[in-house]
């Protein structure tokens, strides 16, 4: 991997201290970091170097020290440095540069830079703006790529712009778009699953398969991002990215190599053939909700509007239920449904993927009904893994049915090592291959989806936010969704 300085916009900032440090500390420890490498935190703080250091090592309670790893710590906390500037403020650059050259010099890092913005999305702009006034951007002189943070954009417009504004100072394979699901080995996974078996690709199409189901719950709130979050929304803060990332994979066509571009082109193709739901078939096909104080594992939790940073009147979404087609030869009349929420009953995030019943009942179950269809469970996370539900005769006389599993957990591979997302993206980022990183016009037709739901939520304030109990699967409405079919399938049940 070439030298190279990595610079954090943002490096006071929470995102920082609870991933990137300790993504980064970790590739120093698996000796995945060049040689000649430093890392510069710049934000507004005053801190010294040697502050920046201890904040976000020796003073970060997110950084899991192991025993005798304190030695390791100290010498990596050498190579981090900081330059306070004020990010608005053009001039200030000429700082961040002067520091950069002297790294140049210091660490013979070569001009290489990643410039990683874990701000606010309002700097999105700026920033790569003032890098360029100050020649931070050009290739010449060693390479430069930018890191940029989610959300990339607040609706389609908003994305649009962003992407053409920065596509004015860097070049798109200079743009590394991050969303942090594709860094996660399930979600990868699901790539390998379908396309290194052949047991699977062969029933992966609307001949086998009887409907998807996405869902990604969370037991937390929204913890003390409730400004954030309020003018996001799940169905931004986490359909629009995360979990349209995992539709496009379950998804997608073969790509004819497993190259970042061959994949890029096959999502893309993919995000483009989803069905829009328009305005008005908006309150049949989506369903929003926001929790409600209710007791969750034996403590009295807030609802969503008691939250700090949330108005009281707030119609802000915190669960979101979607069903959606792919009109596409393989998906053809093939139900998707997603769903997300906070305050659902545990956190997990899994795929099912229900394949149509045999076409003649032969066999029931022990109560004389039909036993439930076949289906592959990919989680996702945590107990990651995939579980394959099938029906088995029950000993004895009579032909009935039970259901079974076969079950893998990732944790069986004992000997393998599963690095955590952040640290698979950044060092992806660093050997300069963007296969796990968002192009700009997948993301733009991400945001094609979302526009008319989003716009039908704001025109129409006759659409109901269903209340849920904190603790629960969500609205009731949310079941309707699923309509003569075996309902969602809660993973904790
Ligand atoms: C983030 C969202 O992108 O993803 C959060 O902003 C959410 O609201 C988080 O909690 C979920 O990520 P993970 O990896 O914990 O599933």
């Amino acid at each position: 991997m070439d030298p190279h300085v990595f610079v954090i916009f943002g490096a006071s900032g929470d995102l920082t201290r609870r991933k990137l440090i300790p993504a980064i500390f970790q590739l120093y420890k698996n000796n995945s970091l060049p040689k000649d490498f430093a890392l510069l935190g710049v934000s507004r703080t005053e801190f010294t170097d040697e502050a920046f250091r201890e904040a976000v090592t020796t003073d970060n309670k997110h950084l899991k020290k192991k025993e005798g790893e304190e030695e390791q710590l100290k010498e990596f906390a050498k190579s981090l440095f900081y330059q306070p500037i004020d990010t608005n403020d053009p001039e200030d650059y000429a700082k961040v540069k002067d520091r950069l050259h002297e790294m140049d010099d210091k660490y013979n890092t070569r001009g290489n830079y990643i410039f990683y913005l874990s701000t606010p999305p309002s700097l999105y702009e700026t920033i790569p703006e003032y890098l360029h006034r100050h020649d931070l951007n050009a290739k010449n002189g060693g390479w430069k790529r930018l890191v940029i943070e989610k959300p990339f954009g607040y609706d389609g417009k908003s994305a649009r712009e962003l992407n053409q504004i920065l596509l004015q100072y860097f070049e798109e394979d200079q743009i590394y778009r991050i969303d942090h699901y594709l860094g996660k080995e399930t979600v990868q996974n699901l790539l390998v699953t379908r396309f290194a078996n052949g047991i699977f690709e062969p029933l992966w199409n609307r001949n086998y398969i009887q409907h998807v189901q996405i869902t990604s719950a969370e037991s937390i709130g929204v913890e003390n991002r409730g400004g954030y979050y309020d003018e996001s929304g799940a169905l931004r803060d986490m359909v629009q990215n995360h979990l349209l990332q995992i539709v496009a994979h379950i998804g997608m066509e073969p790509p004819n190599t497993a190259d970042a571009k061959a994949i890029r082109n096959e999502k893309l193709k993919l995000f483009q053939s989803i069905r829009l739901i328009s305005e008005e078939e908006v309150p049949d096909y989506v369903v929003r909700g926001q929790y409600i104080a209710a007791e969750m594992d034996g403590k009295e939790v807030k609802g969503y509007r008691e939250e700090k940073g949330v108005p009281e009147d707030s119609r802000t979404e915190t669960y979101v239920g979607i069903k959606f087609f792919i009109d596409n030869w393989r998906w053809a009349g093939v139900p998707f449904y997603l769903r997300t929420g906070k305050r659902l009953p545990t956190k997990v995030t899994e795929v099912v993927v229900t394949f149509k019943s045999p076409p003649h009942r032969l066999f029931f179950n022990v109560n004389e009904i039909q036993s439930t269809p076949n289906q592959l469970v990919i989680r996702i996370q945590p107990q990651e893994g995939l579980a394959l539900h099938f029906g088995m005769k029950v000993p004895g006389a009579g032909f009935h049915v039970k259901t079974v599993d076969m079950d893998f957990h990732y944790s069986d591979l004992t000997d393998a090592y599963v690095p955590e997302a952040y640290e698979r993206l950044i060092l992806d980022c660093m050997k300069g291959d963007p296969t796990l990183y968002a192009m700009g016009d997948s993301v733009e037709a991400a945001w094609k989806f979302i526009d008319p739901i989003i716009n039908a939520w704001k025109n129409n304030p006759d659409i109901t936010v269903h209340g849920y109990p904190s603790g629960t699967w969500g609205p009731a409405a949310a079941e309707d969704l699923i309509e003569g079919e075996e309902g969602w399938r809660n993973p904790c049940e």
